[in-house]
């Protein structure tokens, strides 16, 4: 119902491809409280009884109000839930973004997320690299990824990812320790990491598309609302499919902080895209000069 199933590598866990993002469930530009912080609960327990089991957060959105909403919605968690994090990043009281990659940055973020959302260890933890805001630039990660390492061997993280990193950047963390998931910016019309995709998903390691509808500027194009009608769906759920339909390592966390387009979403994993169709939507990225071999 949720996509199928996907097993990061090397671990117990296990999840429905089709997850949920948090980051909208901060106030405006994730940060502060949301408007309603009762309807943000109420959305996190409708998107894991309707079977999601892929939270991805951090402690820098809100900062911290993502997380403590995540704590007071479900915990004590379910044991399939699997709740990532990220760090890498902080949120001065500016409202900027600030990058937090020294080792005492990285272990206060570790004890930040452990305490807000009240967990004696994270199931995974992405580290963030803060090249550019919304994509990866080259640039060692090396001591950032030792750390971690580090903390993985004290017992406070369980799994470690990557997010907004390059190809190069992935295969130098390798050779420091195993990594279960990249996280970037990739969707219909953004795919400089095609190539990327496919070496990950030869590895079994999760792809794991932040901006899967755009983010901040939502997709649009004729191509997907045309798609959309034919299917009597909605463009941001035939968006969501083409992700599903792209390949098998992708996992979905789609953000929103409105129950209805929760549900929209949800139920885009049971969308069945035609050879035509998907033809027509690969054609976008193309079209947007974004596709790389
Ligand atoms: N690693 C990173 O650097 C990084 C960066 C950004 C995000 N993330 C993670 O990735 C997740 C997804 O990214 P995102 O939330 O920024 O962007 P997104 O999922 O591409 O899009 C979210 C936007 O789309 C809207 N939306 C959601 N579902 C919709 C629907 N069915 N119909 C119409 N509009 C819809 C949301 O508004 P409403 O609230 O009104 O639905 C929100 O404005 C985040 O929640 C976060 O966990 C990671």
């Amino acid at each position: 119902m949720l996509g199928g199933r996907f097993t990061f590598p090397g671990t117990s866990l296990i999840v429905q491809r089709m997850g949920y993002g948090a980051m909208q469930l901060a106030g405006p530009g994730v940060f502060g409280p949301p408007k309603d912080p009762n309807g943000a609960v109420a959305l996190l327990r409708e998107a894991v009884s309707a079977g999601v089991n892929h939270i991805d957060t951090a402690d820098f959105y809100g900062p911290h109000v993502t997380n403590q909403i995540i704590r007071k919605a479900l915990h004590p968690y379910p044991a399939a839930l699997v709740i990532v994090s990220k760090l890498g990043a902080v949120r001065p009281p500016d409202g900027s973004w600030q990058p937090a990659g020294s080792p005492k940055d990285l272990t206060a973020g570790v004890h930040d997320n452990l305490r807000n959302l009240g967990l004696d260890a994270l199931d995974i933890v992405n580290y963030r690299a803060m090249g550019a805001i919304h994509g990866a630039a080259e640039g060692s990660i090396a001591e950032q990824v030792n750390v971690l390492a580090d903390l993985k061997r004290q017992g406070l993280i369980r799994h470690i990812g990557l997010s907004n990193v390059t190809t190069t950047q992935v295969a130098e963390a390798q050779a420091i320790t195993d990594i279960v998931c990249v996280q970037n910016n990739y969707n219909l019309a953004n795919r400089g990491d095609d190539a990327l995709i496919d070496d990950l998903a030869r590895q079994g390691i999760a792809y794991v598309p932040f901006f899967p509808l755009g983010g901040f500027t939502p997709l649009q194009s004729s191509s997907l609302s045309s798609a959309a009608d034919r299917l009597g769906a909605k463009p941001m759920q035939v968006a969501l499919a083409w992700l599903l339909h792209r390949s098998p390592n992708i996992l979905l966390i789609p953000g929103t902080s409105s129950i209805a387009h929760l549900r929209e979403n949800l139920a885009a994993a049971q969308l069945s895209l035609s050879p035509e169709t998907l033809g027509k939507l690969y054609g976008i990225g193309a079209a947007a000069g974004s596709v790389t071999h």
